[in-house]
């Protein structure tokens, strides 16, 4: 028999899409909601071909209250939702900041006023490091202090997670789980599902390989005057298959009665910090590929250091990052490798 039914928003995203599929190899019955603004149909081909289960799919966005009622009133019994529907380029949000607050804000207050309504009983929040700044100190801990957000994406974050702090006291009766994302990369070692970035990425991994492939001329590193060891930043990149699982495990603590807090937060990372040029060594290590760069300007806005301390979410939830970068970096080629293979 199946186990809960879970509503994943933005589950044909990048971490959404391997979050389901986790979901659905532990046994869950997911639904999916997307408006595919970032993502496309053929993912849950890619989703059923590892798992064999076709994931019920709403083509609809978060921010339309009525589709949402429908999407509840025609799949009854939703237990849980992973809330990863949002938009989260931070140079567009900078550029676009109502889209964000819009999308991002909207998105999650429509879900948190239909929750107590239709009797869904918690909700696992997509947060980030982000929220963190430039910490003071590394590696951060989730009692670290909250920074002033550098971009308005970045304030959905800590907006959100303020709503869903107030909201929960309220007397709503939800749960919370509130997941702090350090880097996700990689993909899903089937190659099935990955990263689709729209138009020229703006992450690191996704243009190491499209340069690496030859889509892209050079890789740019942006800076490599920072005070850190060879001078470029410093990030804890995380696979997003481990990412995922943590998901799964987050739902499962939520549901079963096990959180402490009506509200948990976690830092989702390895508690390693790599650096941007450590990164790179270790795609042209494991994959046996060079990648041509070329040290250019700082990028505005970024972060010098940050990495993790995930010691709460190891022992609270019992979930570790577990890939070695070096299989997450063959991940990464392999699923380009396929996006070539389908002409993309
Ligand atoms: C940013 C956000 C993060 C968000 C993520 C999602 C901040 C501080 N971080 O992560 O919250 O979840 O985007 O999009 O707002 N780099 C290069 N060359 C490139 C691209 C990147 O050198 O072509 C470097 C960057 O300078 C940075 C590192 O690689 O040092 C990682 O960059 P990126 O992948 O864009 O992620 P973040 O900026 O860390």
């Amino acid at each position: 028999m199946a186990k809960d039914k879970i509503l994943v928003t933005g589950g044909t995203g990048y971490i959404g899409s391997h979050t389901v599929v986790e979901l659905q190899q532990a046994g869950y019955d997911v639904v999916i909601i997307d408006n595919l603004s970032n993502s496309n149909r053929d993912v849950l081909d890619g989703i059923e071909r590892i798992t064999g289960i076709r994931p019920d799919f709403v083509e609809a966005d978060c921010t339309d209250i009525s589709a949402l009622r429908k999407l509840f009133d025609e799949h009854k019994g939703i237990r849980g939702i992973i809330n990863f529907a949002a938009s989260k380029a931070v140079g567009e949000s900078i550029e676009k900041p109502l889209l964000y607050y819009r999308n991002n804000l909207n998105t999650l207050m429509n879900l948190l006023e239909l929750m107590p309504e239709y009797g869904v009983e918690g909700i696992v929040f997509s947060s980030s490091c982000t929220v963190y700044g430039e910490p003071d100190e590394n590696p951060v801990t989730e009692n670290s202090p909250i920074k002033v957000a550098t971009s308005p994406y970045g304030n959905t974050k800590q907006i959100s997670e303020e709503i869903i702090r107030d909201f929960v006291r309220s007397g709503s009766g939800i749960k919370s789980v509130i997941l702090r994302y350090f880097n996700p990369v990689g993909a899903h070692p089937s190659a099935e599902i990955g990263e689709l970035p729209n138009g020229v990425p703006q992450n690191l991994v996704p243009y190491l390989t499209q340069t690496a492939i030859g889509i892209r001329k050079e890789l740019s590193v942006f800076g490599d005057d920072y005070s850190t060891p060879d001078g470029s930043c410093i990030r804890d990149f995380i696979n997003v298959v481990d990412l995922a699982k943590a998901h799964v495990v987050a739902v499962e603590r939520m549901l079963t009665g096990k959180s402490q807090e009506d509200v948990e937060v976690f830092n989702l990372g390895t508690g390693v910090g790599l650096s941007v040029k450590e990164l790179i060594a270790a795609f042209e290590r494991a994959t046996g590929v060079k990648v041509p760069h070329r040290i250019v300007g700082r990028r505005a806005g970024d972060i010098e250091k940050v990495w993790a301390n995930p010691e709460r979410a190891n022992n609270v939830l019992g979930w570790k990052a577990t890939a070695t970068i070096d299989d997450t970096m063959r991940s990464a080629w392999a699923w380009q490798l396929h996006l070539r293979d389908l002409g993309k």
